[in-house]
């Protein structure tokens, strides 16, 4: 096998597994068939990525009962419905209490798919092969799986961790660049959050990374999977420490809400969220200017949003804010910083001083 694959652990006692980042791993059948422990498997994948690799992942079923289940592409596909559908295709293909789920696809495709080996039979096995840089860096590492409900996104869903997770970083030769671009939004969280050397490791890459630069790429994404991996073997089911990785989300999913889902995608409404933690945490006295400063220009130099879009406004989005799960009793709870590297969950967040932050962001 190549030396340029990077083996990463994800320690959680009699259900750790390895996340595997690199070129070619879709084709190293020999490595990823090690996880199917039974007789029957099925992909699961959307429109957009079975044409390109479905074929590649079941060339390395052979001998097994399998079976394959698209779902169309977009976010409103992670449904219930669907996973009713995909129920229905194990049981159609007979498969038992050690069959195995492949989930072949972005972070929708990965949700719904572990959400599924969730419930067949009370939990099978499922393996990770994410296609978006969002999935190899976040969605596919940690067992957080799950559907949409008409009344809120990722309402529904289980602790399901997977046996493997096998990121082809070839496949994201075909990802279009906007995705790829958010997701760099989850690499910087990462190491503004966490790891402040990743952070400076980072700024010294960021060009080779907005060039696809497939050295540093593996390095980012190997960085930021062991970082999440760290916190997830801490606190897997999100008791303290794993909040920690929703920095800028309170604010990004206003956003998102705001545009309808079609103005920013999930990695820029981040990006543009972490911008405003930062500024809150700055106005309230937690960091310097400067931190804010170097993570806006970080953003920048990798393409991602710094502004607002056009015709947002600061009351709307604080009314999204306070809808958001992490509020309490009526009260803010963010995930602020305190700088490069160290982010903490505070409740009680002055609304004003949030307020003012919006203003800002939405007459500039
Ligand atoms: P996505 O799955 O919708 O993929 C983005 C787009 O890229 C889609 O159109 C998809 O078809 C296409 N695509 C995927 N791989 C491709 C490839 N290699 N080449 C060309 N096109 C490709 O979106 P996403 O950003 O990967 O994931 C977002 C989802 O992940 C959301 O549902 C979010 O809730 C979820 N999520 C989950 C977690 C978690 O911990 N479980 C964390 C973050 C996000
Ligand atoms: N994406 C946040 C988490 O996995 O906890």
């Amino acid at each position: 096998m190549s030396d340029s694959i990077r083996h990463i652990d994800v320690a959680l006692g009699d259900r750790s597994y390895t996340v595997s980042i690199g070129p070619g791993l879709i084709d190293d059948t020999a490595q990823w068939r090690k996880a199917l422990r039974g007789r029957h498997a099925m992909v699961i994948s959307n429109s957009t990525v079975a044409p390109l690799y479905l074929e590649r992942v079941t060339r390395g079923l052979d001998g097994l009962s399998w079976s394959s289940f698209l779902i169309d592409d977009g976010e409103t596909h992670k449904s219930f419905a669907n996973v009713g559908r995909a129920l229905e295709a194990l049981a159609h293909l007979g498969a038992t209490r050690d069959a195995c789920i492949i989930a072949l696809g972005g972070g929708v495709v990965g949700d719904l798919a572990g959400f599924t080996a969730a419930c067949w039979m009370r939990g099978i096995d499922f393996i990770q092969m994410p296609t978006t840089l969002l999935a190899m860096v976040d969605s596919s590492v940690g067992g957080k799986t799950g559907v949409n409900l008409p009344a809120g996104k990722n309402l529904v869903g289980a602790f399901h961790q997977p046996r493997a997770v096998m990121a082809d970083t070839h496949t994201l030769a075909t990802l279009p660049e906007r995705e790829y671009r958010a997701g760099l939004a989850e690499v910087i969280k990462g190491a503004a959050i966490g790891d402040r050397a990743f952070f400076e490791w980072l700024e010294r890459h960021a060009d080779a990374l907005a060039a696809r630069d497939s050295y540093a790429l593996i390095e980012a994404i190997a960085r930021k999977v062991a970082y999440k991996a760290g916190v997830v073997s801490r606190d897997e089911t999100e008791q303290g420490e794993r909040a920690l990785l929703n920095l800028g989300h309170t604010f990004g999913h206003a956003l998102e809400t705001a545009g309808n889902y079609t103005a920013m995608l999930h990695g820029e409404a981040v990006a543009m969220g972490m911008l405003l933690a930062a500024r809150l945490s700055e106005r309230l006295g937690m960091s310097e200017a400067i931190d804010t400063t170097r993570l806006h220009a970080l953003l920048e130099r990798v393409g991602l949003p710094t502004t607002i879009p056009a015709g947002m406004q600061a009351d709307v989005l604080l009314a999204l804010m306070r809808l958001d799960k992490k509020t309490l009793a009526g009260s803010l709870r963010l995930i602020l910083w305190r700088g490069i590297g160290r982010a903490e969950i505070v409740a009680g967040v002055d609304e004003a001083a949030v307020t003012a932050v919006l203003t800002e962001a939405c007459t500039h």
